[in-house]
């Protein structure tokens, strides 16, 4: 089906937010891909990770956006390393349009500054390193777009509001 959303861009972007927020207030199906994957394995990401390995958790990725391809209006918030692979673009590109959420360094620092459940951020915490790995994903972020949207500064609703509006 080609009328589900997946939300793309950088860990603490607010993928998660805004497909929960369109869930509640719009009547989509939401689906977390993390939260999925960690339900299925019985495990945390962290642990997946520590125990299996990122490429596991990676073709983990994959097999979930597989089995998302025949759902219907349905708000994919995905990993925010998901959209490095090709075949997962392809198969948003099959399901749907591909939404990137786009926040500055400085919003991400203070958004997941007491979260440590994101193996990647771990130790790098700081401008810098989230600056370096943004830029060093920006370019797969911007070709797989759809249409991107702004989170810095504004509310769940403004964001689900421009979503919407952008690509029905
Ligand atoms: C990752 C992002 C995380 C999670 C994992 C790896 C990444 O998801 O999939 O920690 O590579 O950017 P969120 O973007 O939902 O935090």
């Amino acid at each position: 089906m080609d009328n589900n959303l997946y939300l793309i861009g950088f860990m603490g972007c607010g993928k998660s937010t805004a497909a929960d927020y369109l869930r509640r207030v719009h009547g989509m199906r939401a689906v977390e891909m993390d939260s999925a994957i960690e339900k299925k394995a019985g495990m945390t990401i962290q642990q997946i990770f520590a125990e299996k390995g990122e490429p596991a958790f990676r073709e983990m990725e994959t097999e979930l956006l597989r089995t998302l391809t025949d759902t219907e209006n349905t708000v994919v918030s995905c990993g925010g390393g998901a959209a490095m692979r090709e075949e997962n673009i392809q198969l948003m590109h099959k399901g749907g349009k591909i939404v990137l959420l786009t926040a500055e360094p400085e919003t991400i620092l203070e958004r997941v500054r007491g979260d440590n459940s994101r193996p990647l951020l771990n130790g790098h915490k700081n401008i810098e390193d989230i600056r370096a790995l943004m830029e060093k994903r920006r370019p797969a972020y911007e070709a797989a777009a759809d249409i991107t949207v702004r989170t810095d500064g504004r509310t769940e609703e403004e964001i689900a509001a421009e979503i919407l509006q952008k690509c029905l």
